[in-house]
């Protein structure tokens, strides 16, 4: 028998003071500093090479969660959960398209598409953790702010696990997509006469004030599942670390999330070397950028405008955390114009692939890094594409149809008589095609 008081299997931590909380203290920041809280978890006791089987072989995870690309990594995740609100989510593929080498000038450019998920968006990752926790501590109901996407996402796994979802969002310029499955999967929906920033702090308030269990990415829970972005392209590399990995940035929680990820990879021994992260902003949205260049000396604040909705954040909440991702990784953060984009977007979705505005930041910033000699054609390059190229049709009819002049790779519709003449004068006007 031991005296020796155990580590529980997990346990919350703040990261800006150090207390320590039970894993199902339902706060959504720490209690003494309000600072942001991380899960830690306890190593299980085996060898890599156990635990790395234990992620290849685990495809049946019980009922509602068969094959979840997140729960096949709950030693890293949430170990003790056991009844989890699953769609399934995650299993997203690793792509390789030669256009898109050709267009950034890289050799072996690989995509992850996180648009491929669920509800079409890597916040599915995070949200099953998340929603689980929320049933765990006993919630009545969830919220969240968002700019469209963390929206869809809690309001699809609050209706699978029968909990009442509140969304505040941007009045305007939320993605068509994005706001239309968020009020068919029934979320409670305020359209906010003010931006994402607005939404977040009044979003946080209610909840304190209303007892309602927050879900944007503050929370710890919905960090430990977009963690599984990185271990998943992590064991289908077969766990070697590429050169980069490049992502979008916002709100910078998946900034923290991959840095964490990596962290705990090489802290466990699946992975000896770090691969160096590059966070991709908006130009219009790039309060993170600028204090990059400074060497973090500053936390700055913007009025956000960009064309790429999900990003466009001027305050994010997960700041410091990103900042220790991006300073342990030898990362960089980059700052990509509305144009460039929009050119990346024009070529991922002419390739085939598509996504929406935001993850073409991820492929613009690849083209930018290489361009600036901070990364080689030769090196091993993924990017990630965080969402799918439907959440934002309204986008590609402007890009398409009504853009004077037409913007590259535009596609104009033609529209004609119900007569063979008229489609074969069509196809001789595009050159046959
Ligand atoms: N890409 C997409 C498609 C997003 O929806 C978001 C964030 C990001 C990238 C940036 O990730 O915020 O973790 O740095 N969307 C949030 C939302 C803000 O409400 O859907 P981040």
């Amino acid at each position: 028998m031991s005296f020796r008081t155990e580590r529980p299997q997990s346990w919350q931590v703040c990261t800006a003071c150090g207390n320590e909380a039970t894993e199902l203290d339902p706060h959504p920041r720490c209690t003494v500093c309000g600072g942001l809280l991380a899960l830690a978890h306890r190593p299980p006791a085996l060898t890599r090479a156990e635990l790395l089987a234990r992620f290849a072989e685990r495809r049946d995870d019980g009922p509602g969660a068969t094959g979840s690309g997140v729960w096949r990594f709950r030693e890293m995740v949430l170990p003790t959960a056991t009844d989890v609100v699953s769609h399934p989510e995650g299993n997203t593929p690793l792509l390789h398209r030669a256009a898109l080498d050709a267009w950034a000038g890289a050799r072996r450019l690989l995509l992850k598409h996180e648009g491929h998920n669920p509800t079409g968006s890597f916040k599915d990752r995070g949200m099953t953790v998340g929603v689980t926790q929320a049933r765990r501590v006993g919630a009545r109901a969830v919220a969240c702010a968002s700019t469209g996407n963390t929206s869809a996402s809690l309001a699809s796994y609050a209706a699978h696990a029968g909990l009442p979802a509140l969304v505040l969002v941007p009045a305007d310029r939320v993605a068509l997509g994005k706001l239309a499955q968020t009020l068919a999967y029934g979320a409670t929906t305020l359209l906010v006469r003010g931006d994402f920033d607005d939404c977040l702090r009044l979003v946080e308030e209610a909840s304190a004030q209303l007892g309602v269990y927050l879900l944007n990415s503050i929370n710890p829970f919905r960090i430990e599942g977009q963690k599984t972005i990185v271990l998943e392209l992590l064991q289908q590399l077969g766990w070697t670390a590429p050169d980069w990995i490049v992502l979008p940035a916002g709100n910078l929680g998946n900034t923290a999330a991959f840095g964490k990820a990596l962290r705990e990879a090489r802290e466990w021994g699946l992975i000896d070397q770090l691969p160096r992260l590059a966070a991709v902003q908006a130009a219009g949205a790039a309060p993170f950028a600028r204090s990059f260049t400074e060497g973090f000396e500053h936390r700055y604040t913007v009025r956000a405008e960009t064309v790429a909705t999900a990003i466009r954040i001027g305050n994010p909440a997960s700041f410091e955390r990103a900042v220790e991702a991006i300073r342990e990784t030898d990362g960089v953060v980059l700052a990509v114009t509305d144009e460039e984009i929009l050119e990346a977007k024009a070529a991922i979705d002419g390739s085939g692939v598509g996504c929406e505005p935001a993850s073409a930041a991820s492929v613009a910033g690849v083209r930018d890094l290489i361009r600036r000699g901070l990364a080689t054609p030769d090196q091993h390059t993924v990017a990630i594409l965080t969402g799918h190229i439907l959440k934002d049709p309204g986008i590609l009819l402007e890009y398409h149809g009504k853009r004077e002049p037409a913007p590259p790779g535009a596609n104009r519709p033609i529209e004609i008589e119900p007569s063979l003449s008229a489609v074969a004068r069509a196809m001789e006007a595009r050159g046959g095609r």
